[in-house]
């Protein structure tokens, strides 16, 4: 086991109701986090849990009839499999209902009692139950809660109270010397600037107006007020203070991931508990923003949820990971959609990834009988720049991971598998199989499935189920050795291996208007399922190297009418022609492969269709802008497309 620990937490969620898409975002990327720290060489704890106590959870079990503890546990028990189907790597689960969890935490507060941090008073002021959190009457003149919004209850009862005062000019001192401490930046300001600067509250710490939660262990009419019970989890569900060897260990957490609403309570409440108990402080708290609906904040006291449950079933597990870490950039609100969803599933999963592994093993398959080889053959400047880009894209990655920007590390990757795609494009392996070139052929084709090993390897953080379909259709299930992080490097694959028939990794989505308004709420029909794996026989038919479009994709080409004004040979260049175009009011430059078939004069006035917004390229020094099409007999003969009457140059191609 590797000697550097990473330590990362979740919050510990509230299990008075069935959790949604928004506490999945929280954990999903802590596990992703966590899973890309062990694979590279990372000896990880990653630490998730429910926080069970409390007034709202005891007005809730109340409401349904049961008692708290029955209440808690079907839900938390409901938790755990979400976090199974959501293939959730936690280490360790606390439940603050737990006998570790409270011993500790009846051992915390009568140190701080010991010690003069905490004494006795009375507490008069509001209370928030959604929030579990204390008011003072002027933080709140309206008598509802600053945070979320609801009323607040006046509360007069005798309470422990802690002297956060004692610690408010260290905690000041620790944010401004380490920058680190609170991510992203504008919330530390706002904490200083609303909560330090104006001076610390002493803070209540128990309750004795109802009974769910952990007797303080000399005074047994106060229970201790649940934000003490849980952000002690942290450390309790690590052993603290009675076998601390896990603590030692791991402790502080390099990171703790939580929602923007509870940062006070974590950048304030939290490290000044610390300091009294004279212990290390988290080295990172970072405040996500919220998921949002396009209605407004998803909570489950506003009921306006989306049941992760049903959308796991409806699109899988990875694709739901892969669109909560790619859509939202994390610190940033986001909006959840299912359009966005179906899109990122479409074009970046079916699309980009999905086609790189079914072009790639049709052509193995169709050209190759299904078997690469380690190439023999020469190197040629593509295959380098396909090299480079794999060797660079880790580290790359890396260095984004370690500021938790999972959407940037993800387009880095898909940067390789649009630069793959790219490869085959300007390879043309279908060209090099029909001109018989065996030796090249099999180098490109190496080449596909050693960026398509790499890929599947840097993809498995986000989604662990996708490389293991990859694995096993290239051929590697059984090699691990060629599954590590070690294994990044370029040309692991030796011998030979043969690759199967390619299966769809995700079927494309068609939107129907049911989409649109709610997929939560849709169940998949028989026939639905049928048609989905007609699909996927579909695409198997597909030809070897032919990537299947859907009509957005058709709408993203600007196709024209242009008109040839002039045309001149490229020097040292047999096939190409430098080609002035016009589309009306414009003119464009391209550069044509047509030389051995038209002669640069008899051009001229012609109308051909045109490609007016592909990427800019030098071909040979010379700018071209765009592309004409014409067709290839498999011969080499080439004829120019033509418009088959007359129309103005620049109109629409659809
Ligand atoms: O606050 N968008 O528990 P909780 C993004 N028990 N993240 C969201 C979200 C949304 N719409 N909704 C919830 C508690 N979350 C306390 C925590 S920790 C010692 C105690 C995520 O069930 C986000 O991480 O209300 C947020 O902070 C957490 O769930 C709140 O969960
Ligand atoms: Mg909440």
């Amino acid at each position: 086991m590797s000697n550097k620990t990473f330590y990362i937490t979740t919050p510990i969620y509230y299990p008075s109701d069935k959790l949604h898409i928004g506490h999945c975002y929280t954990t999903v990327a802590a596990d992703a986090m966590a899973r890309f720290k062990r694979l590279t060489g990372y000896d990880v704890w990653f630490l998730t849990g429910t926080d069970e106590h409390g007034q709202k959870i005891e007005r809730r079990a109340r409401e349904s009839g049961k008692s708290p503890q029955v209440f808690v546990d079907e839900i938390v028990s409901w938790i755990k499999d979400l976090w199974g189907i959501l293939d959730i790597s936690y280490d360790d689960f606390i439940r603050t209902t737990e006998e570790r969890h409270k011993k500790s935490v009846q051992a915390i507060f009568k140190k701080l009692y010991d010690q003069g941090d905490i004494y006795k008073d009375k507490y008069e002021g509001l209370y928030c139950t959604p929030c579990e959190s204390f008011w003072r009457e002027r933080q709140a003149p309206q008598g509802k809660c600053p945070d979320c919004g609801m009323e607040l209850e006046f509360v007069s009862e005798e309470s422990y109270f802690f002297r956060m005062s004692r610690y408010a000019d260290r905690l000041y001192q620790h944010i401004l010397e380490n920058d680190e401490f609170i991510q992203p930046p504008s919330r530390k300001n706002e904490m200083i600037n609303n909560f330090l600067k104006p001076g610390l509250e002493e803070l209540c710490v128990s309750r004795t107006s109802f009974q769910w939660g952990i007797p303080v262990s000399f005074d047994e009419e106060h229970v201790v007020y649940v934000w003490l019970d849980a952000l002690s989890n942290y450390i309790t569900a690590l052993g603290y203070p009675h076998n601390p060897e896990k603590y030692y260990k791991y402790w502080p957490a390099d990171v703790q991931l939580i929602g923007k609403e509870i940062v006070r309570f974590h950048t304030i409440y939290w490290p000044i508990f610390l300091m009294a108990l004279g212990e290390p402080l988290p080295r990172q708290v970072f405040g996500h923003g919220w998921l949002l609906l396009e209605e407004g904040k998803m909570s489950k006291s506003r009921g306006n949820v989306i049941d992760p449950t049903i959308l796991v079933d409806q699109y899988g597990s990875d694709a739901i990971r892969y669109f909560l870490l790619r859509e939202i950039t994390f610190g940033a609100d986001g909006v959840f959609s299912p359009e966005a969803l179906i899109q990122r599933i479409n074009y970046d999963l079916a699309n980009d990834l999905g086609n790189l592994l079914h072009r790639s093993l049709n052509m193995i398959q169709k050209f190759a009988g299904g078997v690469v080889e380690e190439p023999s053959g020469e190197i040629e400047g593509l295959d380098r720049e396909l090299q480079e880009l794999a060797r660079t894209t880790p580290g790359e990655m890396e260095k984004l991971m370690d500021k938790l920007q999972f959407s940037a590390a993800l387009a880095e990757l898909w940067k390789l598998i649009g630069r793959a795609n790219k490869y085959i494009d300007e390879t043309a392996p279908w060209a090099l199989n029909r001109e018989g070139k065996r030796e090249r052929l099999n180098t490109v084709l190496y080449h596909l499935v050693e960026v398509i090993r790499i890929i599947s390897l840097l993809l498995q953080p986000f989604m662990p189920r996708t490389p293991q379909r990859i694995w096993k259709q290239i051929g590697i299930e059984g090699q691990k050795e060629l599954h590590a992080w070690e294994s990044l490097n370029w040309g692991q694959i030796k011998g030979r291996i043969k690759v199967e028939k390619p299966e769809v990794l995700f079927p494309r989505i068609e939107l129907t208007e049911e989409d649109g308004e709610k997929p939560q709420s849709r169940e998949k029909t028989k026939k639905e399922k049928e048609d989905k794996g007609k699909d996927a026989k579909k695409a198997d038919e597909r030809k070897a190297g032919e990537k299947e479009i859907n009509i957005e994709d058709f709408t993203r080409m600007d196709l024209r009418v242009a008109e040839i004004i002039e045309a001149e040979k490229i020097p040292k260049a047999d096939r190409l022609l430098k080609i002035k175009l016009s589309l009306g009011e414009e003119e464009r430059q391209v550069v044509a492969g047509i030389a051995e078939s038209y002669a640069p004069e008899e051009l001229k006035g012609k109308k051909v269709l045109y490609i007016a917004n592909l990427a800019p390229a030098k071909i040979r020094g010379v700018q071209s802008q765009g592309m004409i099409l014409a067709a290839e007999d498999g011969q080499g003969n080439i004829v120019l497309s033509a418009v088959e009457r007359d129309i103005a140059p620049g109109s629409r191609v659809m």
